[in-house]
């Protein structure tokens, strides 16, 4: 029978429900469901109270707008869209370990020089703030450090005359507001301290920082809800073998989303890394088959980054599909197309693909570098050398126009490659050299793009994979 006072609330997506199950009914999560003092106060309702008036205004506002808080890291002002606006709300997610305190300290040191920063941490202790920002070779900047859980007395420090401009909390799941029974970090104490929070940033005007924890299914732990609330979302990514950390901006009320920055994780804190490109490819091998560089957008900066792939033959009766950095559908989409429109044979392959770096690549315009990697590994044949290629591709084998060409083509030649595999250019045109001199080969049809891999020295261990002739199944 259910109990009376408690009810059990769902850790995905917030729904109560009278009853435990399983299964929340409402998400259809798995052992989401957690136990919670039903609120004492239950609203009455708006009957019988008496609303003020609001008043209305124009668009136009009669005094300036704000100027937005830089931090002079650059990397992180452009994912907020060219600095902090005041009074707005910052979520930070990302995998514990991944390094949202450090940069989180960095940025507040960073701001600290041009106006008053405090870092709430529920976390750690001051001790233990101190090591890292001497660590970090920030122990002389102004940030007023507190260690402290209680909403109630955060926002009652807020409040004050003196009240710093840029607020950072470590992190809002360990924050409580005593008036709710439930433990920090269930979804009921994590929803009312950040409505808290982001309600007493908006009335005093200075913008908070929430560092919020990951779930093993790489959402923000806690309901989708408080990603609802603040305005702007980043997370934190990257492999924690590489040193390589992404900082995305997944939701931006003030600014563009899909910004990246950069960071490469050292012994000294986050350094930020001013040319991405050269990074991601500083380790690549030459000239080995499978390997093929993409030149992908990111927001509003191009990136080019190595796309590997291997593929041997399979024992399994359902060979492999692994996959890094990369969207498993898509490569099996990609596949299919080789496959249905190229007569490319890779279905007793076991597929390997990954992203070099820790990047993670969503962009459709990677398809055809992937197919560029699978016809290269399948025919042992390397992608010629000083080649990098993008392009979309749709399910006949037609190769698609993508946007940002001359960017893509800019950021390719900048790094000193000599030649595009691209889709041919909207609306089509003539066949022209992109930007900086760089040769661009457009293609239209996957089938175009094997053809580079037909060669007679074909007999690595993968060779049997192109078996029939690609152009008869040209339809
Ligand atoms: P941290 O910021 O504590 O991660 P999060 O807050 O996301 O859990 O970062 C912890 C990791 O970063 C830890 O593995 C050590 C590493 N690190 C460095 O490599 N160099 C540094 O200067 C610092 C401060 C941390
Ligand atoms: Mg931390």
């Amino acid at each position: 029978m259910a109990r009376t006072g408690v009810h059990f609330v769902c850790q995905e997506c917030g729904t109560s429900h009278p009853k435990w199950s399983g299964r929340c009914d409402a998400c259809g999560a798995w052992n989401s469901l957690a136990e919670e003092p039903v609120p004492a106060a239950v609203p009455k309702g708006l009957k019988g109270a008496k609303g003020h008036r609001i008043a209305f205004v124009g668009l136009e506002g009669s005094g300036g707008r704000p100027p937005r808080k830089a931090s002079g890291i650059a990397e992180f002002d452009r994912v907020c869209g060219g600095g902090l606006v005041p009074g707005s709300a910052v979520l930070v997610g990302g995998d514990p370990g991944i390094g949202k305190s450090t940069v989180l300290l960095q940025v507040a040191a960073a701001l600290s020089t041009s106006c008053a920063c405090a870092y709430i941490s529920g976390e750690e202790a001051i001790e233990q703030l101190r090591l890292r920002a001497d660590r970090l070779g920030l122990s002389k900047a102004p940030v007023r450090l507190a260690a402290a859980t209680s909403v109630r007395d955060i926002v009652a420090t807020l409040e004050d005359a003196d009240a710093p401009e840029v607020v950072v909390v470590d992190s809002i799941q360990t924050m409580y507001i005593d008036a709710i029974d439930s433990a920090p970090g269930t979804v009921a104490q994590v929803r009312a301290s950040a409505q808290e929070l982001i309600r007493s940033a908006k009335r005093r005007g200075f913008s908070v920082l929430m560092v919020g924890h990951v779930t093993k299914e790489g959402l923000i732990a806690g309901p989708r809800v408080l990603e609802h609330m603040v305005d702007t979302v980043l997370y934190f990514e990257g492999e924690r073998n590489h040193q390589f950390r992404i900082l995305r901006t997944v939701k931006n009320r003030f600014g563009p989303t899909d910004e990246i920055g950069v960071f490469e994780m050292t012994d000294r804190g986050l350094v930020e890394v001013a040319n991405p490109s050269a990074l991601f490819l500083g380790e690549r091998q030459g000239q080995i088959s499978g390997a093929c560089v993409f030149a992908g957008i990111e927001g509003s900066r191009p990136l080019l980054v190595e796309i590997q792939s291997l593929l041997a033959p399979s024992p399994l009766g359902t060979p492999r599909r692994a996959v890094v950095g990369w969207d498993s559908g898509r490569l099996a989409m990609v596949m299919a197309v080789l496959e249905a429109r190229c007569g490319l044979a890779l279905s007793g392959m076991d597929v390997y693909l990954n992203v070099a770096g820790g990047l993670k690549v969503g962009e459709p315009a990677a398809d055809l570098a992937v197919a560029a990697a699978l016809a290269s590994a399948a025919g042992g044949v390397p992608v010629p050398s000083g080649t990098i290629v993008f392009g979309e591709i749709g399910l006949s084998g037609e190769v698609r126009p993508v946007s940002h060409l001359d960017i893509r083509l800019k950021e390719a030649a900048k790094l000193g490659f000599g030649r595009a595999i691209a889709p041919p250019r909207r609306g089509g045109g003539e066949r022209r050299n992109g930007p900086s001199g760089i040769e661009v080969v457009e293609i239209a049809h996957l089938n175009e793009l094997l053809s580079l891999f037909r060669q007679p020295s074909i007999g690595r261990a993968a060779a049997g994979a192109l078996e029939r002739d690609p152009g008869s199944r040209h339809e």
